[in-house]
């Protein structure tokens, strides 16, 4: 009996002591192995694929908190009538400048207004009641009025270069309102429920009939609902035909046709990126030079591979984690643990960063979500990338890339580049890619041998030492994602 007793205790201590160790990741085990159902599949609920757009309001009747949830998200807020509340105009217009070819009374929507505002003004485009955008924007970091000149970006040959003749409709709105990607018609101004559920109708109608939740499918599908706006594009029908000048003032810069749950993948052409090549949106690394790229950047991270979702970082609803309310390294702590199986693989959290552990130093995000992008070519590095694998000194140096967008220089503009990498050796925090990643960069290849060497270093990453034992690995699915969107 004794025995059985000191047996037992034993057996709790040991019990006790395993679930203090056990991984934080555990409990998203179930998503992590979900299986992969493949890019191809149409996972849209059979009785949404006649219904139609029925707007938040209806929704609100039976689903307050989400509803209360997302009306006070960012979301609820990227379109907003002039007309129904002029308090939505955050520019100061007694400071328009004289050559603007708008005045607050021709505006009726707002576009955005936390980094920038622009305003839609009514105009016949083509033949087609549509919307222009003003020749000024309002930078709401800077304080400032700038010139805006949309038709500068990839379908400079697509339209004409006058943003009178530069419709919304094609280039702006299929993110914006809520249904146009779907329809091309507007159901509602800004991101509501529908464009990441679908058309509601009949369930409105039936609650049996679902709507598409992303989350009940396999996670690399999961962040497509996400991925149909916060991603760089390109015109779908470039695949078959790569001249644009085919699209002439039909050139679209959204997934036209997609409706959540059909297959993303056959409504989007990601914006070009070779490892090694800097691009107008991206750095040579692949980091975001502007806004709306963490998308790019995602799909590219060993944790989008793993299977962890935009979802299990942001509330779809409330959008948080925000910079205005930041989670802080609780929001990675709760699937990372010092000396974990996924890392960081020291004990605590100073030996991790060097830095004491109360220092702005030691915040997860400031050294694996460096500020690398504009959101114009005036505003002040804010955009945070989305490539959360750690990117050393010496690497910003070998990929060109401008100091102030490498984490350690951010902080430490005293120190300069080469003497910050020597820091990070010292501490013994040399980056397992470094050298590769180097020794191309130096080389300078070509690039067909540029696209080798991308794919054989994803490769590699996957066979990591710190990451090959872990039990998520899908490799041949991964590996289909990463092709299509590089
Ligand atoms: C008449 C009330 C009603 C309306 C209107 C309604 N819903 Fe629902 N909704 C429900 C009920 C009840 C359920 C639970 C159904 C079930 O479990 O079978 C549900 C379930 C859901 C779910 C799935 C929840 C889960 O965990 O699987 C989503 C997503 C959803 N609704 C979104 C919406 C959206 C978006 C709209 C507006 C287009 C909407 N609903 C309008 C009653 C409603
Ligand atoms: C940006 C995309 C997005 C928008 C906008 C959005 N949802 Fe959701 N919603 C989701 C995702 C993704 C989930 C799954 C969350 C999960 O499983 O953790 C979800 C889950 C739900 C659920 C299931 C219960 C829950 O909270 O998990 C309901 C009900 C729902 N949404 C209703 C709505 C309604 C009503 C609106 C509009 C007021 C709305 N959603 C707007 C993406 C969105
Ligand atoms: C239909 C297009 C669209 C979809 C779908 C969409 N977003 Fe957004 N998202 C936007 C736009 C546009 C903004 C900018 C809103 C603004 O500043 O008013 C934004 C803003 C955000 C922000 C910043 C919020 C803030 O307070 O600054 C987060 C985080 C975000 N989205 C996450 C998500 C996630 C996660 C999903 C998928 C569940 C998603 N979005 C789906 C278009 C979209
Ligand atoms: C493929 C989808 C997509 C298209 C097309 C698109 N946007 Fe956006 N836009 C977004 C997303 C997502 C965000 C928020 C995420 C971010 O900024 O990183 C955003 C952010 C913005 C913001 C900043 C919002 C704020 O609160 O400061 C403005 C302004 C804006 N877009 C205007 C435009 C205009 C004007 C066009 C057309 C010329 C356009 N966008 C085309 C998806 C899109
Ligand atoms: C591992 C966690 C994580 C994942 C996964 C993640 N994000 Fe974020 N994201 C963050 C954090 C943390 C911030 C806020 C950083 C800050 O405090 O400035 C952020 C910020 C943002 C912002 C706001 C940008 C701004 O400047 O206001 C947007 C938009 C966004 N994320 C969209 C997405 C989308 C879309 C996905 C999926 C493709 C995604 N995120 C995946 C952690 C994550
Ligand atoms: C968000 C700002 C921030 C980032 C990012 C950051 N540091 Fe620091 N660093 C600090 C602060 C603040 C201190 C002061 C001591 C402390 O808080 O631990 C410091 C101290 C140091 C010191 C000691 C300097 C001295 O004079 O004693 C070194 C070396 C250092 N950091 C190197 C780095 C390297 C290398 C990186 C990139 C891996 C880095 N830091 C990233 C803020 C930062
Ligand atoms: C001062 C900068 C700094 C801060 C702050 C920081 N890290 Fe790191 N992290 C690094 C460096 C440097 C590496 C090593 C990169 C390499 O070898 O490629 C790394 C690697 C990692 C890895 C990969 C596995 C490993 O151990 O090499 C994970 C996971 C990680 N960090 C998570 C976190 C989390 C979670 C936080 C916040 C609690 C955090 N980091 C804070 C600099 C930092
Ligand atoms: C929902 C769980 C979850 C959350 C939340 C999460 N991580 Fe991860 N993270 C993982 C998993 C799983 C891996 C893959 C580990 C492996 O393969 O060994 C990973 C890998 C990493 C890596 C390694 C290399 C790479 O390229 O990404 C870094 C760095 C990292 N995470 C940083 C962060 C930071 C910073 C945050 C907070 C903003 C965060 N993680 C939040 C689960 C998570």
């Amino acid at each position: 009996m004794k025995r059985l007793i000191i047996l037992l205790i034993l057996l709790a201590i040991v019990s006790g002591i395993a679930w203090f160790f056990k991984p934080k990741i555990t409990p998203y085990y179930a998503q992590l192995t979900k299986p992969h159902v493949g890019l191809a599949a149409n996972l849209q609920p059979p009785s949404q694929k006649d219904a139609t757009y029925v707007g938040s309001q209806k929704c609100r009747e039976c689903h307050k908190e989400q509803y209360h949830d997302w009306k006070h998200s960012m979301h609820s807020k990227m379109i907003q009538d002039i007309r129904k509340d002029p308090n939505v105009v955050v520019a100061d217009f007694s400071k328009l400048p004289d050559d603007a070819d708008f005045t607050l009374k021709d505006a009726v929507y707002t576009i955005g207004s936390k980094f920038k505002q622009r305003y839609m003004i009514p105009a016949k485009i083509n033949g087609k009641e549509d919307y222009r955008l003003g020749n000024y924007q309002w930078n709401s970091e800077t304080k400032k009025w700038q010139h805006f000149k949309p038709w500068k970006y990839w379908y400079h040959d697509a339209y004409p270069h006058d943003n009178h003749q530069f419709p919304t409709s094609n280039t702006c709105d299929g993110c914006h309102f809520t249904g146009y990607m779907a329809t091309g018609k507007r159901y509602e101004p800004a991101i509501a429920c529908e464009n990441c559920h679908g058309p509601g109708s009949n369930h409105a109608k039936e609650p049996k009939n679902p709507v598409y939740k992303a989350s009940l499918s396999d996670p690399i599908r999961t962040n497509e609902v996400c991925l149909q706006c916060h991603m760089r594009n390109r015109d779908n029908r470039l695949k078959k035909n790569p001249d644009i000048k085919a699209l002439w003032m039909d050139a679209k810069d959204y997934p036209d046709g997609y409706q959540p749950g059909k297959p993303l993948i056959d409504y989007k052409l990601a914006a070009p990126f070779v490892l090694g090549k800097e691009t107008k949106e991206f750095w040579a690394n692949g980091a975001a030079k502007k806004n709306r790229t963490q998308g790019n950047e995602y799909v590219r991270d060993a944790m989008y591979r793993h299977g962890i979702t935009c979802i299990n970082c942001h509330d779809p609803h409330k959008l948080t984690n925000t910079a205005q309310k930041s989670e802080g390294n609780a929001a990675c702590m709760k699937c990372h643990s010092f000396g974990s199986i996924i890392g960081p693989h020291q004990t605590s959290l100073s030996a991790h960063t060097h830095h004491k552990a109360d220092s702005k130093g030691s915040l997860c995000i400031e050294c694996h979500m460096p500020k690398t992008g504009r959101h114009t070519g005036k505003s002040p590095l804010t955009v945070r990338s989305h490539m959360f694998a750690f990117t050393s000194p010496a690497e910003t140096k070998a990929w060109k890339m401008p100091p102030e967008t490498n984490a350690c220089y951010a902080c430490h503009k005293d120190r300069g580049l080469d003497q910050l990498q020597k820091d990070l050796e010292s501490w013994g925090m040399v980056a397992w890619r470094n050298q590769e990643v180097l020794s191309h960069a130096l080389l300078n290849k070509n690039q067909k041998e540029e696209k080798e060497f991308s794919s054989s270093l994803q490769k590699k990453s996957l066979n990591h030492p710190y990451i090959s034992h872990t039990l998520f690995r899908r490799k041949s699915q991964i590996f289909k994602i990463i092709f299509f969107f590089n």
